[in-house]
């Protein structure tokens, strides 16, 4: 396992990888991808076996621009809308899926397929060093917390892929907004940074969400338990305990171990250092023999809602 330095070098070395059907760590300003290039079945294989990921769970295909996007899936309306506001960017969108050079296993063997174009400079520069779409979901084992920073990924994947691409931490820390327009009526399957208003306001009319739908289980990766660290977690605390783990939301209480979120009660703040600091407050428990981590409540205004959305199903049992 190799850790690339970001430079037009790395780049290009982590393209050569890809291209040999390597699996390459990358960051996005969503969370880090483990990046496959898209037309290898054998490089997507290797992709679901790292992550013991079922392989009716499809993985979002990474394109360079619209351009390469209208090549593996059919545009309507609603999706042009909201590529156009939010590409490139935290956005997933699901679309019909044309026949193309991306393989099946890809995406699961459906009728569809998820389109991402990511802002991130690092990402952007090494789909178009590789000229190839590149599946890639999140960096992390299934179930698992997902991964927002290189060193994370050396913990818990070092053993399993080529390299790691180098790219400081992860802007956002939240996993895309996926938005499915392969129907009349687009629906919102995951939520992130881009929030079901911002989703609504762009389309022009209230969209609805498949989340909170538990019998029909639209997007495969949506199972109930997710994102889940080895502790136990238990959510909503206002008054740890001394000898407690806590992640608070807003200053942290002395005398009290854990680390907060964010100081100032800022949620997209705390989006961003919500997965690092799971990983930070996991080890910590496990040092201790395991014993659970106490979250704060967290307002589900705004970004709030993708982050409850995350706990809710990381706290799973
Ligand atoms: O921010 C992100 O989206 C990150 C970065 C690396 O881009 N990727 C990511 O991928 O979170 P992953 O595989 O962890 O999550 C992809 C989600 C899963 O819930 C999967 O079921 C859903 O998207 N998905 C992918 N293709 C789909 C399809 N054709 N139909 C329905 N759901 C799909
Ligand atoms: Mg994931």
């Amino acid at each position: 396992m190799k850790i690339i330095k970001n430079s037009s070098e790395g780049i290009k070395e982590a393209a050569e990888i890809l291209s040999a059907d390597g699996i390459v760590a990358f960051p996005t300003e969503t969370v880090y991808g483990l990046g496959a290039n898209a037309f290898s079945e054998e490089a997507v294989t290797k992709v679901y076996k790292i992550k013991k990921r079922p392989f009716f769970n499809p993985l979002i295909i990474h394109v360079s621009s619209y351009d390469m996007a209208t090549e593996h899936g059919v545009f309507n309306d609603s999706a042009n809308k909201l590529v156009k506001k939010y590409w490139p960017g935290p956005l997933s969108i699901i679309l019909n899926k044309r026949k193309s050079g991306v393989v099946s296993s890809a995406t699961a063997s459906l009728d569809t397929i998820a389109l991402r174009c990511p802002s991130n400079t690092i990402a952007s520069k090494l789909l178009k060093e590789l000229k190839k779409p590149i599946a890639a979901p999140s960096a992390n084992k299934s179930g698992k917390l997902t991964c927002t920073n290189p060193r994370d990924i050396f913990t818990k994947l070092k053993n399993d892929i080529n390299a790691i691409l180098d790219g400081g931490d992860a802007q956002l820390g939240l996993e895309s907004t996926v938005v499915d327009c392969s129907e009349e009526i687009p629906r919102i399957v995951r939520l992130g940074n881009i929030t079901l208003d911002e989703i609504s306001s762009c389309l022009g009319y209230k969209i609805v969400t498949d989340l909170q739908n538990k019998k029909k289980v639209k997007s495969p990766g949506q199972l109930l338990k997710h994102y889940s660290p080895d502790a136990e977690l238990i959510l909503n605390q206002n008054e740890p305990r001394k000898g407690d783990i806590f992640l608070s939301f807003g200053p942290h209480p002395t005398g009290i171990d854990g680390l907060t979120l964010t100081e100032s009660k800022n949620l997209v703040e705390a989006a961003k250092n919500l997965f690092t600091s799971l990983h930070i407050l996991d080890r910590l428990s496990q040092e201790r023999g395991g014993p659970p981590i106490k979250v704060a409540p967290i307002p589900s205004n705004g970004v709030g809602a993708a982050i409850n959305d995350r706990l809710l199903r990381a706290a799973q049992k």
